[in-house]
């Protein structure tokens, strides 16, 4: 063999069966071949377990479906190469022209961008509303036959809880699919609920380190296997590196999670007891108006605090240009704390009404409690709340 032959077919190494790598390595490779062309057309034919193109199966990011399907436990999983790519390729998987869909005015504004407005243009009608007006959901699926109802708990921005066992018992009625954005909850959080699909930003809490995207879309066996063919050609999988480094998060993503919810109740404390402040939205606080609710359901409460400054749009930019310790940035979840303002919200599809209903003020902040310790971001926000001028 010439040497530029060589160099394309290196030495192999492999390890002994009874020696293993304590940390699986990383298959980044895009092609996987079989011995023979007729092991090749077996496996293309489902007869035969095995990888052959990594944009629709690879054994890292298969490890991580298998994890993150048992933390949220169910069946199976499929992760993609964003949050935003796991709600759209579902949303595009699961609707045809002619049907409907529920969303909810409190959710992440490109999940309602894509049922309104990408959707639309497919003939995919939708009926948006508030995720406590349980009486227009019942009215609604009774009215229209609906595919399915997708909504968020806790919702992004304001943590307004769904009444999870009111909602899947009136979709399951109703003939409808219930597909969760569970990202702000966890993995760990509604499984046992009678929810069809779940689907997360591992941009979040699963990484932690804010320096890899993905997202992940977990439901039982059946519905997967139906998705996983449309998810091949719809072409966004989740580079097997991301993969990797997501697996490497979540080995730690149970401390983080418990230590981030840990310090966003102290900052919902303070944040409470301050004059300047007119409202904090937490479930973890009894204020919340529906922390009875969030109890029932959720063990941890979530790292992300938001609340409503008195001085409205001005004391709220100049408190988030005051901190030190939180970047005005866009994300949550990881291990540095983040904040943002009402415009970088992204309520401009909702109108007056609605974000009225939305309850985002001009003097909403959200903050993504990160890991640092506690005691300096409590003094980073005090000092912030004094500078704001309320
Ligand atoms: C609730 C929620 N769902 C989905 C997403 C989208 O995730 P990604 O940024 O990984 O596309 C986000 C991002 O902020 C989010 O907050």
């Amino acid at each position: 063999m010439k040497k530029p032959t060589r160099v394309n077919h290196p030495p192999a190494v492999e390890l002994p069966a009874d020696n293993h790598a304590v940390v699986a390595p990383i298959y980044q490779s895009v092609k996987f071949e079989f011995a023979t062309a007729e092991q090749t057309e077996a496996y293309l034919r489902g007869e035969r377990e095995g990888f052959y193109y990594s944009r629709s199966s690879n054994p890292t990011t298969r490890q991580l479906e298998l994890l993150l399907a048992e933390l949220q436990e169910r069946e199976d999983c499929l992760v993609t190469g964003s949050g935003a790519g796991a709600i759209s390729q579902t949303l595009l998987a699961l609707t045809g022209s002619g049907d409907h869909v529920i969303c909810f005015i409190e959710s992440y504004s490109p999940s309602r961008y894509l049922i309104r407005r990408l959707l639309g243009r497919f003939g995919v009608a939708h009926t948006l509303l508030s995720i406590e007006d349980l009486a227009g959901v019942e009215r609604t699926l009774q009215e229209r036959r609906t595919r399915l109802v997708f909504f968020e708990s806790p919702t992004n921005p304001l943590t307004k809880i769904a009444d999870l066992p009111a909602l899947t018992r009136m979709a399951r009625a109703a003939g409808a699919l219930t597909v969760l954005d569970n990202t702000f909850a966890g993995f760990h959080q509604h499984g046992r609920y009678d929810i069809d699909v779940f689907v997360h930003s591992l941009t979040k809490f699963a990484s932690g380190a804010g320096d890899v995207m993905g997202g992940a879309v977990i439901g039982r066996s059946e519905l997967i296997r139906s998705l996983r063919a449309d998810f091949g050609v719809l072409g966004g999988a989740l580079d097997p590196h991301a993969a990797f480094l997501i697996l490497r998060g979540l080995k730690t993503y149970f401390v983080r999670y418990r230590a981030q919810c840990s310090s966003a109740e102290r900052i919902a404390q303070l944040l409470a007891a301050h004059p300047a402040v007119a409202r904090v939205h937490y479930p973890g606080l009894p204020t919340h108006p529906q922390h009875a609710l969030a109890a029932q359901q959720m063990q941890e409460f979530g790292g992300v605090v938001s609340f409503d400054l008195r001085g409205g749009a001005v004391a709220a930019r100049r408190f988030a240009d005051t901190l030190e310790l939180f970047a005005i940035a866009a994300s949550l979840g990881s291990a540095e704390s983040l904040v943002v303002t009402p415009p970088l919200m992204g309520h401009r599809d909702l109108d007056a009404e609605q974000r009225r209903i939305s309850g985002v003020t001009d003097g909403t902040i959200r903050l993504s409690v990160g890991l640092e310790d506690c005691d300096d971001l409590l003094a980073d926000l005090t000092r912030a709340l004094a500078a704001a001028g309320c």
